[in-house]
């Protein structure tokens, strides 16, 4: 095995200079890379970090391993954008190489202050290799250049009484006097839940504030990636709760990404008020660690990673693995149920209607807007040689099911159903990226996002039943 525990922790500076150019030549012969979601060049990307509007820009970080295509020692790879949708790696990311960072810059997020931006993020260090891990949550600002200084110490150079090592991925807001950092942790009875740190200034003098209430305790062995967002003044804390107990809260990926929407937090005693239940954020094959944020122009804005921990995918062979999502943007309706919808200039990759007709062939970059006829069974496909992604609706339309048979499981059918239980499914948008899809069903009231890692180059368009068919070609902005 290639991956020895020395390669996967070797420091970035003592990899060969050909690594990277090796890769680069493997992956591009690959069938499987996306045109508009963010992929990596070479290597592994896992979470979205550090997303933040600075100096005229949209910034986003990504975890990412660029030796290959597994969990290796992590770094922040730096994208800009003027509209969220066109990114462009700046070139200069944020590495492992400091005593308190030593095996990974783990997650973590930014904010914006005055003409520098502040990077709160988790240092991982293996005290014993593999057993014993200690957290170190780290500060940097970063200057207009987007240059990094990292601080010469800790913010927070511990794990609070009676949480493990498994302590990570602040988010930091502020709120009045003070910034708050919401961490995911683990207690030493192995239940998971999230604290909030706070101070008056971003860059030390933080402290242990309080466990939040969010009225749920299962959040199995570990709650990560926590964000507290709100929506039209209401809470919405999005987080990945390992573990949880499907008996209360249904999901079929091996790691869940929940959110749960409140009518108000009291942040004297760190409570939500009225707090919903815990909901699957995306309901599809692979979504996880999404991170979001109040954007100064008043839009709540959101991104995931196209993948899931513990889990391998057929481009790790290649060198490369993990995608992020669109933006989104949230809403809530009158039920306060959250509505993703893709951020509004991804209109602006719209290349106009295709000629569309049943059998078609699409493009790789397409996208496929579908009405539900209300009497019948509707089926949407997409085949590619022998692999498929079928989406089923029953004739009472409250039901969708969608079928993925690709290479990654061995040719078998694996499903994912979602219900509606007050309401029809009426409408469907799919964003289709060669290997990656995104639906959003009934204009963003639930999303089912994934890969589909096909066979063959063409991929075709069949319907039966469906009311009404749109395809649109997008534009391939071929990213990384
Ligand atoms: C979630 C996660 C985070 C951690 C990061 C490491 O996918 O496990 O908790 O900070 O990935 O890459």
């Amino acid at each position: 095995n290639y991956w020895t525990t020395e390669r996967l922790n070797r420091l970035y500076k003592d990899w060969p200079a050909d690594r990277i150019e090796e890769l680069k030549t493997q992956i591009k012969k690959s069938n499987w890379r996306f045109g508009y979601h963010i992929q990596t060049e070479t290597g592994l990307l896992n979470d979205p970090n550090g997303f933040s509007y600075f100096n005229g820009q949209w910034h986003l970080f990504f975890q990412a391993f660029p030796f290959g295509g597994t969990h290796g020692l992590k770094s922040w790879t730096h994208m800009v954008s003027d509209d969220l949708v066109h990114w462009e790696n700046v070139g200069k990311p944020m590495v492992p190489d400091t005593k308190y960072d030593r095996h990974g810059c783990y997650s973590g997020s930014a904010i914006a202050i005055d003409d520098k931006l502040f990077l709160m993020y988790t240092g991982n260090v293996w005290e014993k290799m593999n057993e014993v891990r200690h957290p170190y949550q780290d500060g940097a600002w970063m200057d207009k250049d987007n240059n990094i200084t990292k601080l010469s110490e800790p913010l927070i150079a511990n794990p609070p009484k009676g949480v493990t090592g498994h302590f990570r991925d602040p988010q930091v807001i502020k709120h009045g006097d003070y910034y708050y950092a919401f961490l995911g942790a683990q207690t030493t009875e192995e239940k998971g839940e999230i604290v909030a740190y706070r101070s008056t200034r971003v860059d030390g003098g933080w402290e242990f504030y309080s466990k939040l209430d969010i009225g749920n305790d299962n959040l199995g062995y570990m709650a990560e990636c926590p964000n507290l967002l709100f929506v039209d003044g209401h809470p919405v804390l999005t987080f990945c709760p390992q573990g949880a107990d499907k008996k209360s809260f249904k999901y079929d990926n091996v790691h869940p990404n929940a959110y749960i929407v409140a009518d108000d937090i009291n942040w004297e005693t760190m409570k939500l008020i009225n707090p919903s239940k815990m909901r699957q954020l995306d309901e599809g094959f692979d979504f996880y660690a999404a991170q979001g944020i109040n954007a100064p122009d008043g839009r709540t804005l959101l991104t995931g990673w196209l993948g899931l921990p513990d889990t391998t995918y057929p481009t790790d062979d290649e060198g490369w693995e993990g995608g992020l999502s669109m933006v989104r943007e949230l809403s809530l309706d009158d039920d306060k149920n959250l509505i993703q919808t893709p951020v509004a200039e991804m209109k602006s990759i719209e290349d106009g209607p295709e000629d569309t007709f049943n059998g078609m062939e699409v493009d790789k970059q397409s996208l496929i807007d579908f009405k539900i006829n209300p009497d019948a069974d509707n089926q949407v496909a997409i085949t590619a040689g022998n692999t498929h992604l079928v989406f089923d609706i029953d004739s009472d339309c409250q039901k969708l099911t969608l079928h993925r048979k690709d290479v990654e499981n061995d040719g078998h059918d694996e499903t994912r159903s979602i219900r509606l239980n007050n309401g029809k499914i009426e409408n469907c948008k799919l964003y289709l990226d060669n290997t990656v899809f995104e639906l959003f069903i009934n204009d963003g009231y639930k999303t089912m996002t994934g890969f589909f890692f096909h066979e063959g180059t063409h991929l075709n368009l069949n319907w039966t039943e469906v009311e009404e068919m749109r395809v649109t070609k997008l534009a391939n902005l071929d990213i990384n």
